[in-house]
């Protein structure tokens, strides 16, 4: 369970954000909606450690993440959280294999690979440079690897915001039943995708958009 209380984030004293409190049940499927800016980046970043709130707890079966230190988070993320990120962080030069067996300098087993690749319907490219993938098939190998290490919580963040609607809808369903039976929080903005997840949460609600310090 990730309960998030109390929790507000402010950015070099200029913007400030502020959570109500939210829980994430262990093993439920949660998409995220909610205007540009509200917020929903910061908290996947805070979920994952990456980013620290100024006051609240974020407790992750228990353990509140936000008074470990950076080391501890870090191999917190590496263990448990698969992270799906806007913008991939794929490395364009090398291959779709390679991207994945990068995971192994962090000690994490890659085994799991081609089953993943298969379920997602690119094992065929697994050789292939990530340049000369299509931008469904990038965000394939992104879930691919995220998931390839059997995490407890998925986080992804707008995972159809650079596909077409049939893509994004197709990856959605795809994303949604290889997360089955873990935790997963996406972020889309199609309130039409919402059918494949056990939750929607409004963040506008959660937040109240930004307000200025
Ligand atoms: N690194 C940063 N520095 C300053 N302000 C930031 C930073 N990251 C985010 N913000 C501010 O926090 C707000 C929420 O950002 P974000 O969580 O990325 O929104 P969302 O993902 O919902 O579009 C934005 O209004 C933005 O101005
Ligand atoms: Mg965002």
């Amino acid at each position: 369970m990730i309960n998030v209380k109390n929790v507000s984030k402010h950015f070099k004293n200029e913007t400030a954000i502020d959570y109500n409190d939210i829980t994430f049940e262990d093993g439920k499927t949660y998409m995220l909606l909610g205007a540009s800016g509200c917020g929903k980046s910061t908290l996947l970043n805070m979920i994952a450690g990456i980013l620290s709130p100024e006051s609240g707890s974020i407790e992750i079966n228990g353990e509140d993440i936000t008074k470990k230190s950076q080391k501890e988070k870090d191999l917190f993320r590496i263990k448990k959280i698969g992270y799906i990120f806007q913008d991939f962080k794929l490395i364009p030069e090398m291959t779709v294999a390679d991207n994945i067996n990068i995971l192994k300098l962090e000690n994490v087993d890659t085994s799991a690979m081609d089953e993943i690749l298969e379920k997602l319907g690119i094992l065929s490219k697994k050789n292939k440079k990530i340049k000369h993938l299509s931008g469904g098939e990038k965000q394939r190998v992104a879930i691919a690897r995220a998931i390839v290490k059997k995490p407890e919580i998925i986080l992804a963040d707008e995972p159809t915001g650079n596909l077409n609607f049939a893509i994004g809808e197709a990856v959605i369903k795809e994303l949604t039943e290889i997360s089955r039976g873990k935790t997963l929080i996406a972020v889309t903005h199609d309130e039409r995708l919402a059918k494949y997840f056990d939750y929607t949460i409004d963040m506008n609600e959660v937040t109240g958009g930004r307000r200025d310090v």
